[in-house]
């Protein structure tokens, strides 16, 4: 049975209850974040932290956030996965329980905190070598998904129909814009010129595109955050998404259609040996600090 963590106490799961007038519930009246672990070291804390401050300061919630981080901590002690190769905790702040209203609660309301973790794993090498399929699909979604609140039915309904088509992912798709996937940022190759939208109100401003764009400068490589347009999905020589339990992942297809060699095309692959080797330095420091 899994150790979660609610509104300021670690329990079983099945002891966890959330009122149902909770405004997460009834409204989508919240933010999450989710925050990987390896090997029970957090990568890309400042990141996610940062991004959970911004949205809490844009939707007017007031909470004091400096326990997070031994939160997060704990929660990973708890459920023994301090050795655990992947691991990540899920948290969701929402503005709490109230009677419903459109408006904001006119009382005081304490924010409600949930937080669980789990294992991820990452794909065998022959399936990640292979890479992934994916459909393009209408973006429905407002347009302040630059803030990682709960409302995730647009994406969840894109996923499905993706799903649905036999693919094994989403590209949402905006005014002929191929914006991000369904739970993923979205890049292109273009002869040697990585590619990724521009952080605006459309896209999430990802922490592993942040550490990826990073890893492609510092490497030399020239990168352009600029709009693709979906004409343009013909021509990419490489395709890929980057995301806190995808990492850095391969589309070999979209909509049928075949991306460059039909495989990991070989920038995706350089850029995910970078992205593994900030893993393994954050890993080092923190051994490192220990010792
Ligand atoms: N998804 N775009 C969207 C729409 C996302 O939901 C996510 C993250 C990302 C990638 O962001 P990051 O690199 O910070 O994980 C981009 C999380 C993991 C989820 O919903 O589970």
């Amino acid at each position: 049975m899994s150790t979660v963590f609610l509104n300021g106490e670690y329990m079983p799961k099945a002891e966890a209850t959330i009122s149902p007038d909770d405004r997460g519930f009834l409204l989508g009246d919240g933010l999450y974040e989710v925050t990987p672990f390896y090997e029970g070291v957090p990568f890309g804390l400042e990141g996610h932290a940062q991004r959970l401050m911004r949205g809490l300061c844009w939707l007017r919630i007031d909470f004091d956030t400096s326990g997070l981080e031994a939160m997060h901590r704990e929660l990973i002690a708890r459920n023994g996965l301090e050795s655990a190769e992947r691991s990540m905790v899920y948290m969701q702040i929402t503005r709490g329980a109230a009677p419903r209203t459109h408006y904001f609660p006119e009382g005081q309301v304490t924010p409600t905190v949930y937080a669980y973790t789990k294992e991820w794993s990452r794909p065998s090498d022959d399936a990640w070598n292979r890479g992934f399929t994916a459909r393009t699909v209408p973006d429905r979604r407002w347009s302040r998904v630059d803030i990682k609140t709960v409302c995730l039915l647009p994406n969840a309904l894109a996923f499905q129909a993706a799903k649905d088509a036999g693919a094994d992912d989403a590209i949402l798709v905006r005014d002929g814009v191929a914006i991000e996937g369904a739970h993923q940022n979205f890049w292109g190759v273009f002869g040697s010129t990585v590619v990724t939208h521009p952080t605006t109100g459309h896209i999430l401003p990802g922490i592993t595109r942040a550490i990826v764009l990073e890893e492609a400068r510092a490497a030399g490589m020239t990168v352009e955050e600029r709009p693709i347009q979906i004409e343009e999905l013909a021509l990419a020589d490489e395709l890929f998404f980057t995301g806190t339990t995808g990492e850095v992942r391969p589309i070999r297809e979209v909509d049928g259609r075949v991306v460059g060699e039909g495989c990991a095309g070989e920038i995706t692959r350089q850029l995910s040996d970078l992205f593994l080797a900030r893993v393994e330095q954050a890993k080092a420091a923190v051994r490192m600090g220990a010792s």
